[in-house]
Parts: C-alpha cells; sequence; structure tokens
C-alpha cells in the first residue's frame, strides 16, 4: 500500500466550511495536492478549484480516479445524500463521509426519529404525516405550540416552530400542499416543542468507535439577540457557555452510543462526522436533529480548534482505528462572525469588490464562501453569506474582541454582520 505522506486530496464542497477544511487540510504534513470542487475564492488559496459542481458525483468520480486521488472529503449533505461514498468505495477509492444510508440520519428526519424512538435517544415527541388531511386534524387538536418539519432535505429551511395552531396549518400547507420544498414536505413530522440552549456537537466516527467530542454553539436568526428569519448562521462559537463533563457525558452515552450501535448493527457502519443537533434544560440534552457532516459555520470554530492532523483522523475513520488516534482539541475560546450581503436571507445583490482582507492581522482565519475572483482577480460578492472572520483566544470576550476589530476593516458594499456573535445564548 501507499505510504500516505503524500496525499492527492479531492475536497467538494464550496461554503464556509470548504474553506475552513480547505484550510485545515492544507496544514497537513501528509497533503502533496489538494483540489476543490467547485471551491471559491478562499479555497484557491489552498488548492485548485475544479468545476465540478457537488451534486455531479460520476464527474467527481471520473475526476478522482484520472488523477489518483488518495482520499476524498466530502463538504455538504447533497452528495452524501445522492451516494458519493458507496460510489467511490465501489470503485475502490478512499473517500470520508458517510453512506447513503447512513445519510438518512439527515435526509429522512423520520428515519432519524424512528431509531431515536427505538433506542431511547431523547428528542421531542413527534408524529409522521403523509396525508394533509391527517396533519390539519391533528394540530386541530393542539392550541400551544408546534414544530413542523419537512422530513426530506430542504438546505437547513424545512422546519417551522410554530406559536399556534393557525401558524402550524400554515406550515402544513406550505410543506404538504404548496410543496415549497418539493418532494422533500410530501410527508412531515409535528413535533413537541423543546425549551433551553441549543448546541451544536460533533464526533468523528470509525463506525464502531468514535473520537472526542467537540462542541459549539450557532447564531441561526438574522438580527441581533437572535431574532428576525433564520438563516444559514450568521455566526458561531465553541466552546458553549454552558457546556460541562455532565453534558458531554450524557451525549456520548444516551445519544452518540446508542445512534453508532443501531447503524453498525441493522444498517451499516456509520464512518463520518456525526453532528448532533441539542436542546438542553435542566432535564438534560435532547437531540433537535441529526445530520450527516460538519456544521456549517460551526466547522469554521472547531476546525481551528483541532490540534490533529485532519487528514490522519479522517483516515483513522476509514481505517476503522479512530480510538487510537486520541483527537486532540485545544480548550482555547473560539470565534466566528459572518459578514453577509444586505438583504440576506431573502433577495440580495452580489458583485461588489470586497477590500481591506489585506488589512486584517495575520491571527484571524478568513473563511471565504459566497465570495469568487473576478477577471481582474479582485474579490468578489457571490453569495448571502459573503465570508467569515474567525478568531481564537485565551478567553471567548478576546477573542470576540479581536474578531470584531478584524471585521470592520473588511469592507463592501451593503455589508451586514450581527455585532453580537458569542453572547446572548
Ligand atoms: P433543524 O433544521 O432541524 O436544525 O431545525 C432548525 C431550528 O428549528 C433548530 O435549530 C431549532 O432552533 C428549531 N427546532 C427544531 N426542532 C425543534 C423542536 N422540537 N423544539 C424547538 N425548536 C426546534
Ligand atoms: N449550522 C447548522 C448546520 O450546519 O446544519
Amino acid at each position: 500500500m501507499k505510504n500516505f505522506n503524500d496525499m492527492k486530496v479531492l475536497l467538494v464542497g464550496n461554503g464556509g466550511r470548504e474553506s475552513a477544511l480547505a484550510w485545515k487540510i492544507a496544514q497537513s504534513p501528509n497533503l502533496s495536492h489538494l483540489y476543490i470542487s467547485p471551491g471559491n475564492a478562499g479555497t484557491q488559496q489552498f488548492g485548485l478549484n475544479l468545476n465540478y459542481r457537488d451534486s455531479e458525483i460520476e464527474k467527481l468520480l471520473e475526476f478522482a480516479i484520472n488523477n489518483q486521488i488518495d482520499l476524498t472529503v466530502v463538504g455538504p449533505e447533497v452528495p452524501l445524500d445522492l451516494g458519493i461514498v458507496d460510489l467511490f468505495k465501489e470503485n475502490g477509492l478512499k473517500i470520508f463521509g458517510p453512506s447513503k444510508i447512513c445519510a438518512q440520519i439527515e435526509s429522512s428526519k423520520s428515519f432519524a426519529k424512528q431509531i431515536m424512538q427505538k433506542r431511547n435517544i431523547p428528542t421531542a415527541d413527534s408524529k409522521l404525516f403523509t396525508n394533509p388531511k391527517e396533519a390539519y386534524e391533528y394540530v386541530e387538536d393542539f392550541s400551544g405550540p408546534l414544530v413542523v418539519k419537512a422530513d426530506g432535505l430542504a438546505a437547513g429551511k424545512g422546519v417551522f416552530v410554530c406559536a399556534n395552531k393557525s401558524e402550524s396549518k400554515n406550515a402544513i400547507n406550505e410543506l404538504m400542499e404548496q410543496k415549497i420544498f418539493g418532494s422533500s414536505g410530501e410527508s412531515i413530522l409535528i413535533e413537541q416543542l423543546l425549551t433551553g440552549w441549543e448546541a451544536s456537537a460533533f464526533v468523528f466516527c470509525d463506525g464502531n468507535s468514535f473520537s472526542s467530542l467537540i462542541a459549539a454553539c450557532d447564531h441561526k436568526r438574522i438580527g441581533e439577540g437572535d431574532t428576525g428569519p433564520n438563516t444559514g448562521g450568521m455566526g458561531a462559537f465553541s466552546p458553549p457557555a454552558n457546556w460541562d463533563e455532565q453534558i458531554e457525558q450524557n451525549v456520548l452515552e444516551n445519544i452518540v452510543t446508542p445512534m453508532i450501535d443501531e447503524m453498525k448493527i441493522n444498517y451499516v457502519p456509520y464512518v463520518g462526522v456525526l453532528f448532533i443537533g441539542l436542546m438542553i434544560n435542566e432535564e438534560g440534552p435532547k437531540v433537535i436533529e441529526f445530520n450527516c457532516r460538519l456544521g456549517d459555520p460551526e466547522s469554521q470554530v472547531i476546525l481551528p480548534l483541532m490540534q490533529s492532523d485532519i487528514l490522519d483522523v479522517m483516515l483513522s475513520c476509514i481505517n476503522g482505528d479512530i480510538q487510537k488516534n486520541n483527537v486532540q482539541w485545544s480548550s482555547e475560546s473560539s470565534v466566528g462572525v459572518v459578514i453577509a450581503s444586505g438583504g440576506y436571507p431573502k433577495d440580495y445583490n452580489v458583485g461588489f469588490e470586497i477590500k481591506g482582507l489585506d488589512t486584517t492581522d495575520n491571527l484571524v482565519n478568513i473563511f471565504h464562501a459566497g465570495a469568487e475572483l473576478d477577471h481582474m482577480g479582485n474579490t468578489i460578492t457571490s453569495g448571502g453569506r459573503v465570508l467569515t472572520v474567525n478568531s481564537v483566544a485565551d478567553t471567548m470576550s478576546v477573542a470576540i474582541k479581536k474578531c470584531y476589530e478584524n471585521l470592520d476593516r473588511i469592507q463592501f458594499e451593503d455589508s451586514y454582520y450581527r455585532r453580537d456573535i458569542g453572547t446572548n445564548i
């Protein structure tokens, strides 16, 4: 077998998460070449961007075969749900991520819920509906809040937290009758509203076992004080202010262990990152959702805390020896603030030059998302969430201060960011 100290790596995806992954992979002494497909203005600082979209899994396979790629790393959920891992493995290639069957923990909320119910994993009570009439009848009996969720993938937008019956009916109508997320809303879950504070936890899994855990918080709302519509995430920080050893043990014993065990026994071993979305209150942590990948923007604050070589960690997962790897995380504090295009998450304009990128301190990380290079080589905006400024320090308050000092040096027309990231959760 080839000695993995001159690895050619293909990274799939084009968000802020992939910029952070490219940055971290590029630090590995095992790397020789990094390709990112399709990538963005940030990833090309670390490797060569390719033209294949993340959903073009056959073309990605062809590239990997023709270019003797040693390891493919999958960032987003869509190619995982399309079966990229199964396809690459069938062709004898190494790839980091869960198989299509395992990716259902994210692509089918009812699949995940069924396992949680079977294995007594703490989560909200919930009921599955495939018929809108029955869903309307069900909410008729509730006067209080409920959560209505599309069963399938909806780019993080398929969840409606409803204050009352009329909002719940509206959500059912949009998902099942107007089909705003297409077939993803053909079946829906209606579930109990959980209260508490939210956190995202991550472990690297090898099918049998898993790494040490790292947790973060994600500010999902557009407005300060966590107000306004949900976004893909306006910033994140790690560790969460109230995270402790007891919560961590609880998550590992009562959530991660039974989940990994169930996948191994009744499906196929879960290899990849397991992302546990949690609601935590005095009763302990409960699962809001599972995802089959790293979070975005959470990855942009946790990867800077990872002290281990990420290629080693991923290979340990693929080779079934993650326990030996002993993945190390820094105990420092990390915060990331997203600069978005004004108007996001609704309509916004793109194509504005981003200025001041060369005036930031070397000690902060800039992870691009919706940014690309124009024909003059200028970095211009190309999406809703444009970039994240990440800072790591001994304390959260120092990390936040450093982050905002640098953020203020980056400018483009119509830019928007929240001033309260790292607080108020
Ligand atoms: P998800 O896409 O499943 O992460 O849900 C998006 C957001 O909806 C979560 O981050 C929570 O803020 C909220 N949410 C989802 N399910 C529940 C629930 N059962 N109770 C309270 N909030 C929820
Ligand atoms: N930050 C939430 C997610 O990545 O789904």
